[in-house]
């Protein structure tokens, strides 16, 4: 019989049931402790979700005391950097919410973290474990679209602003850029092979944050709810980025890669206030390329697969962990995303293009 992976949850939110979700159809996988910083939280959420002999803590750092194989980070932004350094040098695998981490920085310690002890580190983006993704990535990798030059990608919601602890700069450290953001950035950059970006310029605003009659919370709100970059790459490429949390448009458009053999388009999944976006779903996919001289349109057919993507990411961690893999998704990877939202943030707040410097 395989020993009983035993899992530890830290920050025990809403993200925090999910994961609790996914372990629980695992076998031979228990989750043995919980932490949340609020007093009385941890011991709530172990009874609600009846993890039955499971120790609840506030300090983080006491969860890693015990003998565990690995950890799940569920708490906001601003927390995952401290929370997943102290977890990797307690020799502990970590699955990490996203987006990774608020600035590069603090990625950059992660890796450095998980480098330096050899203890697992992998960011959970689910959307990797859809059917479709694999499809854009085998078309861009191909090289059926020739040199990709330029690729748009992002989108928005008419009105999708979460509250609680997304919207307060101290606790989530951006808004929708890296809230939801993050998405499209894997889904881009994870088919280009992560080139290494080289310049950002970004202007973000909250116009619909603040405001009272669209937000409840709107004195507490002071991320960004709408963003765009032009993003410059080594291998002269360029990328723009466009997200919206709230707007007064039915989107913002597809993801597009540009080639000089072909052009790809990804439409993102549903209609409505909360979709326009990439988050793990694809509406529909074209190629256009020309054919015997003729210019053509090619529609690639989208997978509507009933792939728990959740499930799959959480499933994903705890057998690389029990076979000694490495991290799914790596951060080593995500690190240069990160580079990308920490360009954005300050681009934008200094109104003007930065560069991005990466150690490794
Ligand atoms: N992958 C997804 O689909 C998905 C969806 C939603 C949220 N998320 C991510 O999950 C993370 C958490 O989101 P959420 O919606 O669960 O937030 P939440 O605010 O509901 O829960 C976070 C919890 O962490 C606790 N916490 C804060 N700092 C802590 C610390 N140092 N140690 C222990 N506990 C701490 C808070 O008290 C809170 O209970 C965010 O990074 C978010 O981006 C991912």
């Amino acid at each position: 019989m395989a020993k009983t992976q035993r899992i530890g949850i830290i920050g025990s939110g809403g993200i925090a049931s999910a994961h609790v979700r996914a372990y629980k159809q695992l076998t031979d996988v228990e989750i043995v402790a919980v932490a949340d910083v609020i007093s009385g939280k941890a011991e709530s959420f172990i009874d609600k979700e009846q993890l039955h002999g499971a120790s609840p803590f506030e300090d983080h750092r006491k969860l890693l005391e015990l003998d565990l194989d690995g950890v799940s980070i569920c708490t906001p932004n601003a927390s995952h950097h401290v929370t997943t350094v102290d977890a990797l040098r307690a020799g502990k695998a970590v699955l990490l919410e996203k987006p990774m981490s608020v600035t590069l920085q603090e990625a950059i310690d992660m890796v450095h973290a998980s480098q330096e002890t050899g203890s697992m580190l992998t960011i959970g983006f689910q959307p990797r474990y859809d059917p479709n993704m694999k499809v854009v990535n085998d078309i861009v990798q191909s090289g059926k679209l020739g040199k990709v030059y330029y690729v748009e990608t992002g989108g928005g919601r008419r009105r999708g602003m979460p509250g609680g602890t997304f919207i307060r700069k101290d606790l989530a450290g951006a808004g929708a850029m890296a809230d939801i953001g993050c998405y499209s950035l894997d889904m881009a950059l994870n088919a280009l092979g992560y080139p290494k970006p080289l310049t950002v310029s970004a202007y973000t605003s909250n116009h619909f944050g603040t405001n009272p009659v669209y937000h409840p919370e709107a004195d507490k709100f002071d991320v960004e709810d709408f963003g765009v970059a032009l993003v410059r790459f080594e291998n002269d490429l360029v990328l723009q980025f466009k997200i919206s949390w709230a707007m007064h448009m039915d989107s913002l458009g597809s993801t597009m890669f540009l080639g000089t053999e072909g052009g790809l388009k990804v439409n993102p999944f549903g209609t409505g206030n909360w979709s326009g976006v990439w988050d793990g779903r694809v509406g529909d996919m074209k190629l256009f390329h020309d054919f015997m001289g003729k210019q053509t349109e090619t529609p690639i057919p989208v997978t509507n697969s009933d792939t728990n993507l959740f499930f799959e990411k959480v499933r994903d961690f705890s057998e690389a962990v029990r076979e000694g893999r490495t991290a799914p998704i790596p951060g080593e990877q995500i690190v240069i995303q990160q580079a990308i939202i920490d360009g954005v943030l300050r681009s934008s707040s200094l109104k003007r293009e930065v560069a991005i410097e990466l150690p490794f």
